[in-house]
């Protein structure tokens, strides 16, 4: 048996621990066995990484040393988390997977997407989800909002995740248009949302993208 992978990506700020916090609810209130996990991240290990990779202080990494950290941590998150629940049928929704280093390390870096396809084969092969939901917002918007998450970070004490957040604004133009190709490239299973508008709006988007999926598993 198997369940149903889906993730969420976008850029700095598009609100996907919201919407996915409330879909995993919606689903587990519907009977529905569902695990949420991150990336980088989901294993002790990958959250070390994870570590390495946003804190302000993780490191100066390369372009390519930071792919195949988060390779690393992806091989471990798939192999340990996603595959064995995927297995016993559960409903699997992870906050970005591979569509993040084809977007960050390929689009944002400039790594040839060839070579991120390469490792990628070397490390969890032909996996991809099922459905991808993109939530896009105005650069600028969504740096203004993560700014005021991470600010929220440093009052609590907290470790601030924001080594990607202070690339620059062409990066993360980059960034977004990227998930905007990313979109045009996997037709089958990426969504677009509009992730300008209410909290509800969006979420009854997302629910309608994953109910025939729900149907035909039933
Ligand atoms: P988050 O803020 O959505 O938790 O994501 C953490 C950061 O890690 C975000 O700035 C994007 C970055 N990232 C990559 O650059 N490549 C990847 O493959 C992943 C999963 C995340």
């Amino acid at each position: 048996m198997s369940g149903l992978f889906i993730t969420f990506e976008g850029g700095e700020g598009s609100g996907k621990t919201t919407q996915i916090n409330r879909l995993a609810r919606k689903l587990v209130d519907e009977g529905h066995e569902v695990l949420t996990t991150r990336e980088p991240g989901g294993t002790p290990e990958a959250e070390k990484i994870r570590n390495f990779l946003v804190q302000r202080d993780g490191g100066n990494w390369s372009p390519m040393a930071e792919c195949l950290l988060l390779f690393a941590a992806r091989e471990m998150h798939y192999s340990q988390i996603i595959k064995p629940a995927l297995d016993k049928g559960k409903i699997v929704i992870s906050d970005r997977f591979t569509d993040s280093t084809r977007i960050y390390q390929g689009y944002g870096h400039g790594l040839p997407l060839e070579r991120i396809e390469q490792l990628k084969q070397i490390a969890i092969g032909d996996v991809e989800p099922k459905i991808t939901f993109v939530l896009n917002i105005n650069t600028q918007t969504g740096l203004a909002r993560s700014e005021s998450r991470l600010n929220d970070q440093v009052n609590d004490g907290a470790q601030t995740e924001d080594r990607f957040e202070k690339l620059g604004n062409d990066f993360h133009t980059r960034i977004n248009q990227g998930f905007i190709r990313l979109t045009k490239d996997f037709p089958d299973r990426c969504v677009l949302i509009d992730a300008s508008r209410t909290i509800e709006e969006i979420a009854s988007d997302i629910y309608n993208g994953i109910k025939p999926h729900l149907e035909k598993a039933a």
